[in-house]
């Protein structure tokens, strides 16, 4: 079923009609809702809860807010539907974004304004191909391996070769550094998520996008406390929905776990889609991996979702992936050479060497072929390279 036909979407008129010319333009892009009124609404959408909802804001984005508060839905995408003085006035632009609509169309609606606003709608909630986005968790349980140095990189490649939505998820509650490797203070991070009231099932969502930090690459960061602490109340059970709710926001989510083996790593790993287990080439490193495969086989993971990522690969080790690989039976998706000098340079200026566009040095080489791997497996296609950005001196000599 492709991504338009499986889409509901609500059209929420009012006492004005503005929306009325809606349905038959969206014809064959989905199932279309349209209702002049709450009651009509209810019976229609049978409990269901649209992916887009366009809404009509004759009386303001507030009110119009209330009412899908009132059918009691939370749909994925919310566009006001606004008359041109409306959506000229910064007034009403700013009570549309405090009310949480993601987009603004002027009514009535021309069809290529409403096309646009719709396949936005869709790129937003579905994913480039219609499907929710993927999760992949890298994990070790012998500490220091590289799990968050790897989670870091690894998002900026897949970032730089375009077209994909990245998150990386610091799932390290109390020792998280994926901040502080891209050198981001973030103000909002998962702290003290857990006194969300878990009765009301919109406030953990809104609480969560609310606390998305920007890194300057365009990757997003979900950091993890600052305070040792504030992490603790989050409950297994929250991972998985915090989890579910980010998922539907990127097209891929890396998550960073920590080593401890309790009941929120587990409902992390057993969310995600692939677990990179990320190892290095040494004897006590390949104990602790197999112990780690054998935790996974218990829990009945398929076998294709595990992969073995070898990091810290020095050419003059004794025990090189290919062999490390064998001893534990499986192969090695992934090789990421050490490169000592300049990790130590990049952990202390947070700019891991991915920040770069253009992978220079063995470390940035190795991590982006990983990312263009990950991409195909994950069914994102070849890379699309984005457009270069122009030189200062470049435009100068041009404009
Ligand atoms: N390929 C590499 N070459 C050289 N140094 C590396 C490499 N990968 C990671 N490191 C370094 O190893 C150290 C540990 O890395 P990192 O914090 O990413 O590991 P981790 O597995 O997340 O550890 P923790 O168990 O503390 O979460 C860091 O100093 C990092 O710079
Ligand atoms: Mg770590």
């Amino acid at each position: 079923m492709s991504a338009a036909a499986a889409t509901l979407v609500l059209v929420l008129d009012d006492g004005q009609g503005n929306l009325k010319t809606i349905p038959p333009m969206l014809e064959g892009k989905g199932k279309v809702v349209y209702a002049g009124s709450l009651d009509e609404a209810r019976p229609a959408l049978n409990g269901q809860s649209p992916h887009i909802a366009l809404v009509a804001c004759a009386e303001g984005p507030a009110e119009a807010e209330g009412r899908l508060a009132d059918l009691g839905i939370a749909p994925g995408w919310m566009i006001a539907g606004a008359t041109s003085a409306q959506a000229g006035d910064p007034e009403f632009l700013r009570a549309a974004m405090q009310a949480r609509f993601n987009d603004i169309l002027t009514v009535p609606a021309e069809a290529p304004a409403l096309h646009e606003a719709y396949e936005n709608a869709l790129r937003h909630i579905q994913g480039p191909e219609g499907s929710k986005g993927k999760v992949v968790a890298l994990y070790s349980s012998k500490g220091g391996t590289g799990v968050s140095t790897l989670a870091v990189n690894l998002a900026l490649a897949l970032n730089h070769q375009g077209g994909l939505r990245v998150g990386v998820l610091d799932l390290d509650l109390q020792c998280g550094v994926v901040a502080s490797l891209l050198n981001l203070q973030p103000t909002q991070t998962l702290g003290k998520l857990g006194d969300v009231p878990s009765d009301d099932p919109n406030a953990l969502r809104d609480e969560l996008l609310s606390r998305i930090t920007n890194h300057e690459s365009g990757v997003r960061l979900i950091a993890s406390p600052p305070i040792l602490h504030d992490g603790l109340n989050i409950s297994a059970e929250m991972v998985g929905r915090i989890i579910r709710i980010l998922r539907d926001r990127f097209d891929v989510l890396l998550v960073d776990t920590p080593k401890w083996v309790g009941d929120r790593l587990v409902a992390a790993l057993d969310e995600a889609d692939h677990i990179l287990l990320v190892t290095e080439p040494l004897i006590p490193s390949l104990a602790k991996a197999r112990e780690s495969l054998r935790l996974f086989s218990r829990f009945e993971y398929p076998q294709d979702k595990v992969v073995l990522v070898f990091n810290r690969v020095a050419k003059e080790s004794e025990l090189q992936p290919e062999e490390a690989a064998q001893a534990l039976g499986r192969p090695a998706y992934g090789a990421v050479p050490e490169e000592h000098a300049r990790l130590i340079e990049a952990a202390n200026r947070g700019t891991p060497p991915l920040t770069e566009a253009v992978a220079k040095g063995p470390f940035a080489k190795a991590v982006s072929g990983l990312a263009e791997k990950l991409r195909a497996d994950l069914g994102f296609g070849a890379p699309k390279p984005q457009p270069k950005k122009r030189g200062f001196l470049f435009g100068r000599k041009t404009s």
